[in-house]
């Protein structure tokens, strides 16, 4: 299967340039800041960030500790820091819970530095009543943002440096896209893209679309050219993030569709790996499969998010896709990219779910055989329509979810085991922390494998041979650089 080339239109200038000179500004007096209370502590001033949730807030962190280096701090382990900032996720109440009890553990760290500054940021702040909590209850938070003004933080850090008073600062939305900041990656070999901003979704589960605002495309243009200077940078690995990446350029109005800027991406010189994250099933297309199983260097996994494996509920949740159609997918999947690894997340105990339609769900993760799934316990989340349903009883909600996870278990073991003997390429991510002597791999597929090696080795790529199956990991050996 071939496709044909497709040359973009010329890219519309989207980046807000004006507001990114006057972040720059901001940035330029955030380091004087910084300088004076440098002086004042007779050293650099540290800080830390505390990241919860997924790869869009990790991707977010990357741009508010970039700032925060600019400025002039140092970065430390340690929330005992002169700025410890919490990037906050709000999809389900168990990060919730442990962000407010972090932030409660932090408060002895400011009476020992009462020059301390602690700022909170990310999907909470956009829920009034987190913010109403951390008003009332939390009096020594010095700095409330949300997830629309983020390119604002060198604005706010300003302030909050120059004045004791509280700064709170949440837009409902933004239609501005500014990049262009600096940003600190956390690895040099890989690196997060963002393709898309905000959902349209609306699943009733789920607060992304609330929190995070429309869905809104980058022209392909600036993510091509930020590919390429990330390649130029030694990235070896991009991964293109967006909350539904298949609608990519719905908004856009040119023709750009997500699998015409998965080719581009993978075709820019350099690129060794492409990884994308999240397709949704009801927007698949087949030309996004054609241009997968064209590329080598595109990712041999696909994270197909689930949900549910029964019609009925399916519904309810406003997935916009049937049981039989999600397993027609990913047969379609298999047979397209025979190498590729399909993995999930399902939720168990959505409001009305029986003990059948967890049967439905179970009978999906066997006919799939999916190579992990992540599970689930439902979590109510206000301002969502599933929220006002009638609530399935916590007992009944752990019972399911364990008769889920057991077979989720079972497959993704057996599903492991096939790989067992083969050669494939993985690039060497870190040094392993248990086994001495030891690196850890990722597989285009993203199965994990822990290889004899050294940090030397980090950032590049080797034929791997898959030893000794430990279920969700194997042990190997490096036979090869590629
Ligand atoms: N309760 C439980 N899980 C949820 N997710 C999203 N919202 C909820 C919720 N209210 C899960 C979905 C999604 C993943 C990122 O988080 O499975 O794919
Ligand atoms: Fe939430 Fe659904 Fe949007 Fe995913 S597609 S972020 S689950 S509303």
């Amino acid at each position: 299967m071939t496709m044909k080339n497709y040359t973009f239109s010329a890219p519309a200038e989207q980046t807000d340039r004006d507001e990114a000179a006057r972040q720059k500004a901001f940035l330029e007096r955030a380091r004087r800041d910084v300088d004076d209370l440098a002086a004042r502590l007779g050293r650099r001033p540290t800080c830390h960030i505390n990241t919860f949730g997924c790869q869009m807030n990790a991707k977010d962190s990357e741009k508010l500790l970039g700032i925060l280096l600019a400025a002039g701090y140092e970065e430390t382990e340690s929330e005992d820091a002169d700025l410890v900032l919490f990037n906050t996720c709000t999809v389900r109440d168990n990060a919730d819970q442990r962000v407010f009890g972090r932030l409660g553990r932090i408060s002895h760290y400011k009476k020992k530095n009462p020059a301390m500054k602690i700022g909170i940021c990310g999907c909470m702040m956009q829920e009034p009543s987190n913010v109403e909590r951390i008003r009332k209850s939390y009096p020594y938070v010095d700095l409330i943002f949300g997830t629309h003004n983020l390119f604002r933080f060198a604005e706010y850090l300003c302030e909050v440096l120059e004045s004791d008073k509280r700064i709170v600062e949440l837009w409902n939305a933004t239609d501005r896209i500014v990049e262009d900041l600096p940003s600190d990656r956390k690895y040099p070999y890989k690196a997060g893209v963002n393709i898309t901003f905000g959902c349209n979704n609306f699943c009733t589960y789920c607060i992304v679309p609330y929190v995070r605002g429309r869905e809104r495309s980058r022209r392909p243009g600036e993510i091509l050219e930020e590919v390429r200077t990330l390649v130029s940078q030694g990235v070896k690995e991009i991964m293109l993030l967006g909350q539904n990446v298949n609608s990519y350029g719905r908004d856009l109005g040119d023709d750009i569709t997500f699998a015409r800027l998965l080719k581009a991406c993978a075709e820019v010189e350099g690129v060794r790996l492409v990884r994308f994250m999240t397709p949704h099933p009801k927007d698949f297309s087949d030309e996004v499969l054609t241009v997968i199983a064209d590329h080598p260097n595109i990712s041999r996994h696909i994270h197909l998010p689930l949900q549910s494996g029964s019609t009925r509920v399916l519904k309810k949740m406003n997935r916009r896709y049937t049981k039989e159609q999600y397993i027609a997918l990913a047969e379609k999947i298999r047979k397209a990219v025979p190498d590729a690894s399909i993995t999930t997340d399902i939720i168990v105990g959505f409001p009305t779910e029986t003990h059948e339609d967890v049967d439905d769900t179970i009978d999906v993760v066997r006919r799939v055989g999916f190579d992990n799934a992540f599970t689930f316990i439902y979590s109510m989340r206000r301002g969502t329509p599933a929220a006002t349903w009638e609530q399935i009883p916590e007992e009944i909600k752990k019972a399911e979810f364990q008769r889920v996870l057991t077979v989720v278990q079972e497959t993704a073991r057996k599903q492991a085991e096939r790989l067992k003997g083969k050669i494939l390429p993985g690039m060497v991510e870190e040094v392993n922390s248990q086994t001495e002597g030891y690196v850890t791999a990722r597989l285009s597929c993203n199965m994990i494998v822990h290889i004899p090696g050294d940090a030397s080795m980090i950032g590049r790529i080797f034929n791997i041979r898959l030893d000794r199956c430990c279920g969700f990991y194997y042990f190997g050996e490096a036979v090869g650089e590629i």
